[in-house]
């Protein structure tokens, strides 16, 4: 080893192959991969060693998707930046220049300025109707449709879609499905076993679980997961290794989180249904054996000044987002819908009144109690 400062202080000693059998794996926080000659390089080539680059793919970001694709009992899975590159790289993997999809109207807000105000820079048309009538969905099929796209359980009105439907209709017309399935999760619901083609998450909500990551996982068929994954490589998509370390630690307790975390929202829907100053809760009746998950929207009756409502909540925060473990709500208008115009808002029911909970681990009864307490001290 030469003894100059300058070479040393790049050149620490490390041995790369002791094997430490550490009890959670370490994050491989490393660009690339070393090779120890070029057989062994070429060996990578050959398909004989998984790693090279991680843009491509790492070990942490392959244990986070392969983590997800075994809960969603689909068939392969691959990692990506945030929900949204998820659903891209998803789309691009069922569509090419001069295709067209049809798309759910009451998707997420980021979705749908992807769909309406990106999709025609890569050539891809998109027609958006009421996925609450499957006829619609058939009349807006066309010659050239390859994909049909809409979210288990839809924000902020928590519809429940029709898996069974929607994969029926497809397979009369040889088309692609593709499922958000980031409010349900793979705790209620497993798109890919009722055979939809791929399943999207937004792992930044329920799947990381506490506030403190991006990221994404897109799951499905093995030959779109293959071309989805080459989108991510190539668009520089891709999660960081640590994002998925982080991820993949929240999602240990997913399954203790959803089942508190539904059981709370169940207890407020009722007590919030029984409440005259609340003129309509937004939760589902069906979602699964286990549960209809963690989301109540509700619509505040005129009685309520919706300001006041928001600066009496205590302990519950306002935030742009949901599935942390903590309750939390937001304003569709001002936040996931704000892109949208009012007639697009008014199209899908939002209005200033709608507001939706993101209802956390808490005990149940302090949660009802602290939104109460708000409705009252903001009654005109
Ligand atoms: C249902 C749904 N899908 C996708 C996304 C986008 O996910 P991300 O913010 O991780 O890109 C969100 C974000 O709120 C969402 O709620």
């Amino acid at each position: 080893m030469s003894s100059s400062f300058e070479t040393k202080v790049v050149h620490q000693k490390f041995d790369q192959k002791q094997v430490q059998n550490s009890k959670n794996t370490p994050i491989y926080q490393s660009t690339a991969f070393t090779f120890k000659d070029l057989d062994h390089l070429e060996s990578y080539y050959e398909g004989d060693v998984p790693y090279l680059y991680s843009r491509e793919r790492n070990p942490n970001t392959d244990e986070l998707s392969d983590a997800i694709a075994t809960l969603e009992e689909a068939e392969a899975g691959v990692a990506t930046s945030s929900g949204m590159s998820a659903i891209l790289a998803g789309i691009l993997a069922t569509a090419s220049p001069g295709d067209h999809i049809v798309a759910a109207d009451d998707v997420y807000g980021g979705t749908h300025k992807l769909l309406n105000a990106e999709l025609d820079t890569f050539g891809i048309e998109v027609t958006m109707v009421s996925f609450a009538d499957l006829e619609q969905v058939k009349q807006a099929i066309k010659e050239n449709t390859t994909l049909l796209y809409t979210e288990s359980v839809s924000n902020p009105f928590l519809r429940v879609e029709d898996l069974s439907g929607l994969v029926e209709l497809a397979s009369e017309h040889g088309l692609y499905t593709m499922v958000d399935n980031t409010f349900a999760t793979p705790y209620l619901l497993q798109p890919a076993k009722e055979g939809i083609d791929l399943v999207v998450h937004s792992a930044t909500k329920y799947i990381g679980g506490h506030s403190d990551v991006t990221s994404g996982v897109l799951v499905g068929k093995q030959e779109l997961i293959t071309k989805a994954t080459q989108k991510v490589v190539t668009l520089g998509a891709n999660l960081s290794p640590f994002e998925a370390w982080l991820t993949q630690r929240g999602s240990k307790t997913l399954g203790l989180r959803m089942k508190q975390q539904s059981h709370n929202a169940k207890v407020l829907a009722e007590a919030l249904a029984a409440n005259e100053h609340v003129q309509q809760v937004y939760y589902p009746k069906h979602v699964s054996e286990r549960g209809n998950g963690a989301i109540v929207t509700i619509e505040l009756a005129e009685t309520v000044q919706v300001e006041s409502f928001f600066q009496s909540l205590g302990w519950i925060k306002i935030a742009p987002t949901l599935a942390g473990v903590e309750t939390t709500v937001s304003y569709p208008v001002r936040t996931s819908h704000r892109a949208l115009s009012d007639e697009e808002r008014q199209q899908i029911g939002i209005n200033d009144y709608v507001i939706r909970l993101s209802i956390g681990i808490e005990e149940a009864s302090d949660i009802v109690s602290q939104f109460e307490q708000a409705i009252q001290a903001s009654i005109k």
